[in-house]
């Protein structure tokens, strides 16, 4: 079976356009993303962007994501993250929902199905499941045999990062309850949330996450500032380019700025 190309594309930020965001215009950026997405990976099976799609759940964001991603010739995958709103995302993508008022939904690809979770709890910056949307998980997994892939946007565990872990899902072992007796068919768990290249595993099911094409969070494993501040960096963005098959999965993280001329090794 030839690979399937999926990409990630996370914690966009935009904001009202024309407005930089640590530096950096978020629309520029992801303008920039996309040309390269349809210089060198247009032959992806779909684009799924892991939440953190607009700054401040504006109207104008993603309205504007709308526009700028119209230019991708795969479908388009959007999910919620803690800065994003429900009901403004899903006016300009009224395909990200199941109708039940949340961001989440199946998606096939020939090597599993895709479980899009929302994991936002507005006003807050830690993530949730509550019973509702577990029970959509819980009758997803029941109702449908097969290999599983997850996409979240917080993370179920720590990484190590105090003062990203903060943030995590907070009912993280509720969650798992859930997929626990379904974790022999669970490939993968892609993530948002945590600005940075991560991969590893979580209880046995591999993870990983993705730069933001804005603005990082920095490799601080150390310090929790006391009014528990994120340490941003703006490290060289990067999307994670994804090839599944029926014995792999493998996360590649496409920079977005190669830094020159290729040249023979
Ligand atoms: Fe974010």
């Amino acid at each position: 079976m030839a690979f399937t190309k999926i990409l990630q594309l996370s914690d966009l930020h935009l904001t009202t356009p024309g407005h930089a965001l640590f530096g950096a215009r978020p629309d520029e950026r992801l303008a920039a993303a996309i040309d390269l997405i349809c210089r060198e990976h247009g032959d992806a099976l779909f684009c799924l962007l892991t939440g953190d799609l607009a700054e401040a759940g504006d109207d104008a964001a993603y309205a504007e994501l709308a526009r700028l991603t119209d230019r991708l010739a795969m479908p388009v995958h959007p999910m919620v993250g803690n800065h994003d709103r429900r009901s403004a995302l899903l006016k300009y993508f009224p395909d990200a929902g199941d109708g039940s008022g949340f961001v989440q939904r199946a998606v096939e690809t020939p090597a599993g199905r895709l479980l899009l979770l929302d994991t936002l709890d507005p006003g807050h910056g830690a993530g949730l499941l509550d019973p509702q949307r577990l029970a959509w998980l819980e009758s997803q997994l029941r109702q449908h045999a097969g290999p599983v892939l997850l996409a979240m946007h917080h993370p179920p565990l720590a990484v190590g990062i105090p003062s990203m872990d903060q943030y995590a899902l907070r009912n993280a072992e509720e969650f798992w309850a859930v997929i626990e007796p379904h974790r022999q068919r669970i490939r993968h768990i892609l993530l948002g949330h945590l600005h940075r290249p991560i991969g590893g595993s979580w209880r046995g099911i591999p993870i990983s996450c993705t730069h933001s094409p804005n603005h990082q969070v920095a490799l601080d494993l150390v310090s929790l500032p006391p009014d528990g501040a994120v340490p941003g960096c703006q490290e060289p963005a990067s999307f994670a380019v994804i090839l599944i098959d029926d014995d792999s999965v493998v996360v590649h993280h496409q920079a977005m700025d190669e830094g020159g001329k290729r040249f023979p090794l």
